[in-house]
């Protein structure tokens, strides 16, 4: 059984059907990302898998449970943590509160700790800048912390949206090589994204979204080797 199987979702908002019947799966242990134009659906799909918005009709089942329609924190809690399009992070707080915030249903302290210590690690410029408020970090800070803030609630399964919007090709690299790095050790990751080429450099599978539906999918490489997609999505 798939870690998440999203089944033939139909997402409004108010009479605009941005999702058409969308299914997907994700395995435990994969790296699998959406592609796909803009407003296309990618982030009307990880906004509806992590709570924020209900789907119309579909089943969207996680570890075996329907958790369609069940409320934002809630998901967290099952195991589900979301990245949000534009990061997101609270700019009035500092980065260790962003963090502290990120445990929100957690309540074991010596734990909590542990996994700070473990995003300091994965992000050693946050450590420097502990107490920095949010807001005057730089848009690859903030990324970081917005993933720093996400791992906080130990994800099984880790939704990124957009992870590279507004980064130098270098600082794309390192996010990145961190997002293969969180999955080796052991998160699942559903990535979106417009810079196809990087998403499905490090994906195993890709799913390739138009106007609300799926038109491809595959294993990543043959789809970064496909002619459809390097035309549409890869330049050429
Ligand atoms: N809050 C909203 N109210 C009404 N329509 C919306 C809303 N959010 C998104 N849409 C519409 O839903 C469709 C899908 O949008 P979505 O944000 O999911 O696309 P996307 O693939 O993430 O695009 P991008 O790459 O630009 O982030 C678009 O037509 C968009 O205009
Ligand atoms: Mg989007």
């Amino acid at each position: 059984m798939a870690m998440l199987e999203v089944k033939d979702i139909n997402v409004y908002y108010g009479a605009i059907h941005a999702i058409k019947g969308i299914s997907l799966s994700v395995e435990e242990g994969e790296i699998v990302t959406l592609i796909g134009a803009n407003g296309a659906g990618k982030s009307t799909t990880l906004r509806t898998i992590s709570g924020l918005l209900k789907p119309k009709t579909g089943a969207i089942n996680f570890l075996g449970k329907n958790i369609a329609g069940m409320p934002a924190h809630k998901i967290v809690r099952e195991g589900i943590s979301q990245v949000p399009e534009g990061r997101r992070i609270f700019a009035e707080m500092t980065v260790l509160e962003n963090l502290e915030l990120g445990a929100f249903t957690r309540n074991d302290k010596d734990e909590i700790k542990k996994d700070l210590e473990m995003v300091f690690g994965r992000f050693p410029r946050l450590k420097e800048r502990i107490t920095q408020l949010a807001g005057t970090l730089s848009g690859g800070e903030q990324q970081m912390l917005a993933m720093g803030r996400a791992l906080m609630s130990r994800p099984k399964l880790l939704l990124l949206d957009e992870p590279s919007m507004g980064l130098a090709p270098l600082l794309i690299r390192e996010i990145f090589s961190i997002i293969v790095d969180i999955n080796k050790t052991g998160t699942t990751v559903l990535l979106v994204e417009q810079n196809a080429n990087m998403a499905l450099s490090i994906a195993n599978r890709a799913y390739v979204l138009e106007t609300g539906r799926i038109t491809l999918s595959g294993d990543a490489k043959e789809l970064a080797a496909s002619e459809d997609v390097r035309k549409a999505y890869l330049g050429g």
